[in-house]
């Protein structure tokens, strides 16, 4: 079966994560991703957090699935006119240097669209134009500068990074999302253009709850942050809420049973209104229905500490898994805190791809992730990784070289 995005050539120019996680996305979905690093070297992150010597590391390979590799120099004059070539022969140009690097290598966005006006051009960078454009940014300076991190954590704690990598994958899913729109609009256009997506904005949109609670902190307090049921004042800017929900049902971490030697004996428990009297019930608090300090959403918003206090009795008795399934017979919800062994382990996550098992030649078995959406007449299958190079003679081949001319743009050094 044709993949969706089959025919769809890519030049993925990128390192690290942010770029990567979105040449990967796009292969996943059959285009043809062209990774090209330098002689040598290629992507740093091939070296880095190794937990085998000599071999890609699990950073790499999670990242760079279902690519092939060429090795080039494009800062050599002869590096230079093959990637022109390349330039050519390809839809989509993807990079995620730093501010400028493509530029100093003579690769413009107007010199692009010279050699090939139908190519589009994306980039990830740290920030947008203006003050911090010509500044390079990592994952966590990202979630710092988009407003992540000024409203995550313990309200009297240090603001806090979150695990999950929202400023590099969550920039990379932007993008993507930025390069079919673009491909879509090239088949009626006819002309390539310049996707930008920078990781401030990714994380911004990603966090933008946090901003319509700074509006709404002009006209009172937060009533659902639990603060405000504390009878804590609200400063100037969104607080940092703990664990509070950021929707407007209130939820929280609740422990469970064995929490006491078990770090993620816990569930996340949502108070959603609609089930409320099911809630009462199943924690064996059926008198809450009609006490007028929990009847109705409102009631409750002050007493919100008692009221989870009251829950947590309840799954204080229970494993998080038992929680679940008694919650979810009542249309409560609530899921459980999963740690990464257990997602690991999780059959029903290996059944659809969404963790996969993959075959390394230097490195053997290991775990990824797989593509989480899923298209039904497009299905992905995740492939290694590959070497350094290790497509190198094909795709020159492909793109007109000679095996003379392979041959001497090895020897210059520029392959
Ligand atoms: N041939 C020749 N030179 C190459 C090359 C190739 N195939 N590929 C890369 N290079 C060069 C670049 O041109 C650059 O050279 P220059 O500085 O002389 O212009 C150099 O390698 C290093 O690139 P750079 O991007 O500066 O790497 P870095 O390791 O110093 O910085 C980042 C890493 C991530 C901080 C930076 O790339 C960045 O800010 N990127 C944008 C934001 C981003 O994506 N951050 C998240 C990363 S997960």
């Amino acid at each position: 079966m044709e993949k969706a995005l089959s025919g769809v050539k890519i030049l993925d120019m990128t390192h690290v994560q942010s770029g990567p996680t979105c040449t990967q996305l796009l292969a996943w979905f059959g285009a043809d991703v062209i990774k090209v690093e330098r002689p040598g070297v290629g992507d740093a992150t091939r070296g880095q957090l190794r937990d085998i010597p000599d071999v890609d590391s699990l950073y790499f390979t999670m990242l760079n699935h279902n690519k092939r590799s060429v090795t080039l120099n494009t800062k050599a004059d002869k590096g230079k006119e093959i990637f022109v070539k390349m330039i050519e022969h390809c839809d989509v140009m993807v990079e995620n240097f730093a501010p400028g690097a493509l530029d100093r290598m003579g690769f413009t966005w107007e010199r692009i669209q010279e050699i090939n006006p139908r190519m589009i051009y994306a980039s990830v960078k740290g920030f947008g134009p203006g003050a911090y454009e010509d500044c390079k940014v990592y994952e966590n300076v990202a979630q710092c500068a988009g407003g992540s991190a000024s409203t995550t954590g313990d309200r009297d704690g240090l603001p806090m990074v979150t695990g999950a990598q929202i400023g590099d994958s969550g920039t990379g899913l932007h993008l993507a999302l930025g390069i079919v729109t673009a491909l879509y609009h090239r088949t009626h256009s006819g002309r390539g253009q310049k996707v930008d997506c920078a990781m401030q904005d990714g994380v911004l949109n990603l966090a933008r709850v946090k901003l319509r609670d700074q509006q709404r902190l002009d006209h009172g307090p937060l009533n659902e942050y639990s603060q405000a049921g504390e009878g804590i004042p609200f400063g100037e800017a969104t607080p940092r809420a703990g664990n509070d929900s950021g929707g407007g049902q209130p939820g929280r971490i609740l422990k469970c049973k064995g929490w006491e030697t078990d770090p993620n004996a816990y569930t996340y428990f949502i108070t959603q209104a609609a089930v409320w009297k099911n809630i009462c019930d199943v924690i064996g608090k059926p008198e809450w229905k009609d006490d007028p300090k929990f009847a109705t959403p409102a009631d409750r918003l002050p007493h919100l500490n008692d009221v989870f206090e009251g829950i947590e009795e309840w799954t204080m008795t229970q494993t998080k898994f038992e929680v679940m399934d008694k919650c979810n017979k009542l249309n409560i919800p609530q899921g459980p805190i999963l740690s990464m062994k257990e997602i690991a382990e999780d059959p029903g996550l290996r059944k659809t791809g969404t963790v996969v098992e993959v075959d390394h030649p230097e490195r053997g078995k290991y775990l990824s992730v797989g593509n989480p959406i899923k298209l039904s007449d497009s299905k992905s299958e995740v492939t290694r990784s590959p070497l350094l190079g290790e497509h190198t003679d094909e795709i020159l081949t492909k793109i007109g070289l000679s095996s003379e001319e392979i041959s001497s743009a090895k020897e210059d050094g520029a392959v």
